[in-house]
């Protein structure tokens, strides 16, 4: 029994083979006067493997009639290519077709938009475009468990069903088995969640971090990488509801080794994109952005900027820039602001630290200003914020003080308070987006194009 070959297999092949087997989908097949060209893909990388089929071979009939699609296994002998545009080759000695299709495939040879191929999620992967993209994917998680790994970080698997929202934002997916018909009520006619499967409102998680915070206090230094979710009804480029996120949690670390840390990730996963998915940022260069590789060896060359959010308002507001939405102390930064700031002020990647506490979450670390927390969000050119992160508040006092402006109960997060009650420390972590960071090395401009299937407002198909 011969073992199949991968396609990226046989075409570093450094030398013939007289048997192979190959296995994989038709992409194009042509006939010439005695034998049939097929070009062979099985998504093992972005060429595709040309098969001789001569008319010798016993089902030549059914092979002239094999559409883009079908699937077949080849049996042959892999030889130097006289053609032009490959090195290898497979002379077929045998044929078996696996899987038919038809000219109703959606997948012609033709180009096709992103808007298109995304209503045909299923099938896009087969695309190059989608198929190089998600290869990316695959090695972009790779890498990321490799920079932790390397650097002395446990992967923690957070929990995905939580009772606590741990950004405040109220965007919670809620997970229930009460029948939305006829729920159980309290007596003063609320549904009673009490009632419910865990006997207490439970929801998909918006972040691994709360839970990360208490393994930091344990193993030092740990990190997620898991799906969180956001019901957040933003129809951008850059949201989706089900979104990926890797987030570090390190014990005795402050802002400035938070934001050391975020900066090397970024470049690291840069660097490890350019060195090892050549021929797919090759074809990003060709049909998706021009500019790709320029941009990315400019954010690995140049120094991030740092910036606290205070000066950062000052330089939006002395741009002369025409914003359509408000620059004013206290006020988030919005995606045009960020671009700004990376793309025409400081022309690099930005840290823009020190926000304002009215605008952050409760468990960041309240700075001696009384007026700021030590939030930090890293910005990319083309993409805005790509890290949202921050210093942690470990003073158990100031934690429930902040708790309560945010209007939360702290009886509600005892587990968490027992972590500044138990030898606290100072902490620090970050999330990066997942699919933001995938935006970046491959330069696709829109967050459903790098997710397999994207959930979005009104949208969950597949
Ligand atoms: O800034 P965020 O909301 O931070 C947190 O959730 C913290 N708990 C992280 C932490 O400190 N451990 O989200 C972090 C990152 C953002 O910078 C962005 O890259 C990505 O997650 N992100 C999204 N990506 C896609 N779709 C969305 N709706 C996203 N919301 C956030
Ligand atoms: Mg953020």
């Amino acid at each position: 029994m011969l073992s199949p070959t991968s396609v990226k297999n046989a075409l570093q092949s450094t030398a013939p083979v007289a048997a192979i087997q190959v296995q994989g989908w038709v992409r194009t097949r042509r006939d010439s006067k005695d034998l049939s060209f097929i070009e062979l893909n099985d998504g093992s990388c972005l060429r595709s493997l040309q098969i001789i089929a001569k008319n010798s071979l016993a089902n030549y009939a059914d092979i002239q009639r094999l559409t883009t699609g079908a699937s077949i296994i080849v049996r042959g002998a892999l030889v130097a290519s006289q053609g032009k545009g490959q090195n290898w080759e497979v002379v077929a000695e045998k044929i078996d077709i696996v899987g038919g299709s038809d000219d109703t495939y959606p997948l012609q040879k033709k180009g096709h938009t992103p808007e298109f191929l995304r209503e045909i999620a299923h099938l896009r992967p087969r695309s190059n475009l989608f198929g190089s993209v998600f290869r990316v994917r695959s090695r972009l998680a790779f890498a990321i468990h490799q920079f932790f790994q390397d650097r002395g970080f446990f992967y923690l698997s957070a929990p995905i069903i939580t009772g606590s929202d741990c950004e405040g934002a109220g965007e919670l997916f809620r997970v229930t088995t009460i029948d939305a018909k006829n729920p159980p009520k309290k007596a003063d006619g609320e549904i009673d969640y009490a009632k419910d499967f865990f006997a207490r409102p439970t929801y998909l998680t918006v972040s691994g971090q709360l839970e990360a915070e208490a393994f930091a206090s344990a193993l030092s230094k740990v990190y997620t990488f898991g799906p969180t979710f956001r019901a957040e009804n933003s129809n951008t480029s850059r949201h989706s509801n089900e979104f990926w996120m890797i987030e570090p949690e390190m014990a005795f670390c402050d802002l400035n080794g938070n934001m050391d840390l975020a900066e090397e990730i970024v470049k690291y996963l840069i660097r490890d994109i350019r060195e090892h998915c050549p021929e797919e940022l090759g074809l990003f260069v060709k049909f998706v952005d021009k500019e790709l590789l320029a941009r990315l060896d400019f954010v690995l060359e140049r120094k991030f900027q740092r910036v606290p959010y205070t000066e950062a308002i000052e330089l939006l507001k002395k741009s002369g820039e025409k914003f359509e939405f408000p620059v004013e102390y206290g006020l988030n930064l919005q995606s045009e602001h960020e671009r700004w700031l990376t793309e025409k002020h400081f022309k690099c990647p930005v840290t823009v630290f020190n926000y304002p506490k009215e605008i952050k979450p409760f468990y960041m670390r309240l700075n001696d200003d009384d007026k700021t927390v030590t939030a930090m969000d890293l910005l990319v050119p083309g993409i805005g914020e790509i890290v949202g992160g921050s210093q942690r508040e470990e003073r158990l006092d100031v934690l429930e003080a902040n708790m309560r402006r945010h209007k939360m109960n702290p009886a509600d997060y005892e587990w968490y308070l027992d972590l500044r009650r138990y030898g606290t420390v100072p902490h620090s972590g970050f999330g990066l987006g997942f699919e933001r960071m995938l935006m970046c090395v491959t330069g696709v401009s829109n967050i459903r194009d790098v997710i397999p299937f994207a959930r979005t407002p009104g949208s969950a198909e597949f």
